[in-house]
């Protein structure tokens, strides 16, 4: 029935991009709470901070860059970015994350916004980064995302998206299940490439990134490995 149910859920999130918003909105309602312990939990033990300092050696920014958190959640990432003394801000589409990051940090940095409709255009920035967020924006809809990015980016600015599920890694994350889960998610999946159906996240392909990014202008688009074994990670040229 679980089976079923889990089939049935990533078809219609795959098939309808405005289905696959409500579950991510419904979602975001429902697990707030847990989210919010899990990341309470891995801001305590230093996993959030092993992540930072990643997500620093490979943009190696000045401090005189200003740089904004696409999807910032709680703000933890963007906390450690403003006590290093970095000129960050950061948004998110849920109202409650941004209260609370704003609330860790101690000052007014993030904001409520959406990665489709990026209406808070009064600032542009050297350095736009994703850091686990991406793929909750449906295949269909990562033009517009693009698009909105390219705009607020200055010249020679760039988009680092970290960790997306890597639809060519597919196999190694189903590996991880039981042989008749794996034969039949991987056929589903293959099909339907929805890397959560709960929660309306995808599976990213290179060219739902690579072009989709040209068409909307950014230039040398590099993909490389992420620290997950599933995911991967792709800075975006203007
Ligand atoms: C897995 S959390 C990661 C949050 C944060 N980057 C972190 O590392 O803790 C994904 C975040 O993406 C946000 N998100 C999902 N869809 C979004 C959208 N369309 N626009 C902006 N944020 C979105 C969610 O609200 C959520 O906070």
């Amino acid at each position: 029935m679980k089976t079923i149910d889990y089939i049935l859920k990533t078809t219609l999130v795959y098939l309808s991009p405005s289905y696959a918003r409500g579950v991510a909105e419904k979602y975001w309602t429902l697990h707030d709470e847990k989210y919010r312990e899990l990341r309470a939990k891995q801001f305590e033990d230093g996993t959030i901070y092993d992540i930072y300092r990643k997500i620093l050696k490979i943009m190696n920014p000045n401090k005189d860059v200003s740089i904004l958190d696409a999807g910032c959640g709680s703000g933890e990432l963007v906390y450690y970015f403003y006590n290093d003394g970095y000129n960050i801000r950061g948004f998110d589409v849920s109202p409650k994350a941004v209260k609370m990051a704003n609330k860790l940090i101690g000052k007014e940095l993030c904001y409520v916004d959406d990665f489709l409709s990026l209406k808070d255009r009064t600032k542009s920035y050297d350095i736009v980064y994703i850091y686990n967020s991406l793929f909750y924006i449906h295949p269909k809809h990562l033009k517009i995302v693009f698009k909105n990015f390219y705009d607020i980016l200055n010249d020679g600015g760039k988009l680092y998206i970290f960790d997306v599920p890597d639809f060519r890694k597919r196999r190694k994350w189903y590996g991880t299940h039981k042989w008749y889960k794996r034969l039949v998610l991987n056929s589903v999946t293959t099909l339907f490439p929805v890397y959560h159906p709960y929660s309306a996240a995808f599976w990213i392909k290179d060219n739902h990134i690579i072009k989709n990014a040209y068409e909307c202008g950014f230039r040398d688009i590099i993909k490389f490995d992420s620290w997950s074994y599933y995911r991967s990670h792709y800075v975006l040229h203007k």
